[in-house]
């Protein structure tokens, strides 16, 4: 269901060049994501700790992208850490609100980036796993600045990688619609 609604949603998306705006809670996409992918984790042994804002984190845009976007960057951590496993494997999806954007980050303790797999992150079909395609992050990176935003990596000081996702945040009255209008 989840791969036919980003088939339509494609499909759609070529056909108008516009990414849908509506008002997405980035963390309730988070929890969804994560159980998108519970197997996986699983199949991983990895543990997966969430850090959320309790008020939501809401931006503009288009769920599906979002999602899109959202899972792509889970599977590379799962990925990373079952290439090169450590003791514990652990996914750690953490949401910062600042001034008037919304980061997400995505942690892993997997096998790390060494310089050349960086310098070619966004090339299309560039990837260093055997059944890889090498596409993932290049949709990102282009879903991402049809959103505004900004998609960008760093290596954790102990093992492993945190992709970065900052989108522009909705203004708190925005934010509030939902509240205005069912009260
Ligand atoms: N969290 C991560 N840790 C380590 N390496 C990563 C991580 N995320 C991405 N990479 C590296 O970046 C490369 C490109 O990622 P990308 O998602 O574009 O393609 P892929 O995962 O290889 O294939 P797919 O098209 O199935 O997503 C990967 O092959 C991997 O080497
Ligand atoms: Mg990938």
């Amino acid at each position: 269901m989840f791969a036919s609604r980003v088939i339509v949603r494609i499909r759609e998306f070529t056909r108008s060049h516009q990414p849908r705006h509506a008002r997405v809670d980035l963390a309730e996409l988070l929890r969804a994501s994560a159980s998108l992918l519970d197997w996986d984790l699983r199949r991983t042994g990895a543990s997966l700790s969430l850090d959320l804002p309790e008020g939501g984190a809401f931006v503009r845009g288009d769920e599906v992208m979002l999602q899109q976007v959202i899972v792509n960057l889970m599977r590379n951590a799962l990925d990373a850490m079952r290439t090169d496993p450590p003791e514990e494997p652990r996914l750690s999806l953490r949401l910062v609100l600042r001034t008037g954007e919304v980061e997400l980050q995505v942690c892993d303790n997997g096998c790390g980036l060494g310089d050349d797999v960086a310098a070619k992150l966004f090339v299309p079909f560039a990837s260093s796993k055997p059944n890889g395609m090498g596409i993932g992050l290049s949709i990102c990176r282009s879903f991402v600045e049809l959103h505004q935003g900004r998609l960008w990596f760093s290596r954790n000081a102990e093992r492993g990688a945190t992709f970065h996702l900052g989108l522009p945040r909705l203004a708190a009255e925005a934010e509030a619609t939902n509240i205005r209008t069912t009260s």
